[in-house]
């Protein structure tokens, strides 16, 4: 066992263990094998924070699924909507049945955008799964078709998710000390 709060000290409180983020990811897994049942489909993670949660779910489905990955910059959306794309996908989705793995969707920027500019490569469907959804922040409305767990607006790392780029090997989610977090995102 890796003794994380010595690792790093200023972990405060933990707001899913390990054992419920495992739950919650195999109970996705099911509910994504159900409605793609006999299909194919493309799942496209975004970097980073997606990666760890997408790597869990993958092995858990019981239908054939490809991977891809994309990157998108979303350190100034929240007050411009412009989002960069850093690294774009190596497959042509025409025709395909993509699923979207994020790690949260917040304010829902990021992922309208990806949507919008991936609808237009005349996917068959496109649909969204994401471990954490924020609904409280949300600015643009969406259809995510696949939710794990519905958070209040706390900061939250672990499990892919980083603040300065630390805490994404931690097996749970977890918030940081309040005067740890000086700036959020
Ligand atoms: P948005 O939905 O476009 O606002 O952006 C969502 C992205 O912001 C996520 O994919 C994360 O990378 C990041 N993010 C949002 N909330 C948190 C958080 O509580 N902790 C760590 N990263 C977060
Ligand atoms: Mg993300």
């Amino acid at each position: 066992m890796v003794d994380y709060k010595t690792i790093y000290p200023e972990i405060h409180k933990i707001l899913y263990t390990e054992e419920q983020v495992r739950e919650k990811v195999a109970h996705l897994a099911k509910e994504i094998s159900e409605f793609y049942s006999g299909k194919e489909i493309l799942l496209v993670s975004v970097l980073k924070g997606g990666v760890i949660f997408l790597s869990d779910l993958i092995r858990q489905l019981e239908v054939k699924a490809e991977l891809d990955f994309i990157a998108i910059s979303n350190y100034e959306h929240q007050k411009s909507g412009i989002v960069r794309f850093i690294k774009d996908l190596d497959t042509d989705i025409q025709g395909k049945d993509v699923l979207i793995v994020e790690d949260i969707i917040d304010t829902g920027l990021s992922l309208n955008y990806l949507i919008n500019n991936l609808r237009t490569r005349q996917p068959n469907s496109i649909e969204v799964c994401t471990l954490l959804d924020r609904p409280r922040r949300r600015f643009i409305d969406m259809d995510i078709r696949f939710k794990g767990f519905e958070i209040s607006d706390v900061f939250i790392i672990g499990y892919g998710l980083d603040y300065n780029a630390y805490y994404r090997q931690l097996p749970f989610i977890a918030m940081l000390s309040p005067e740890f977090v000086y700036e959020r995102r």
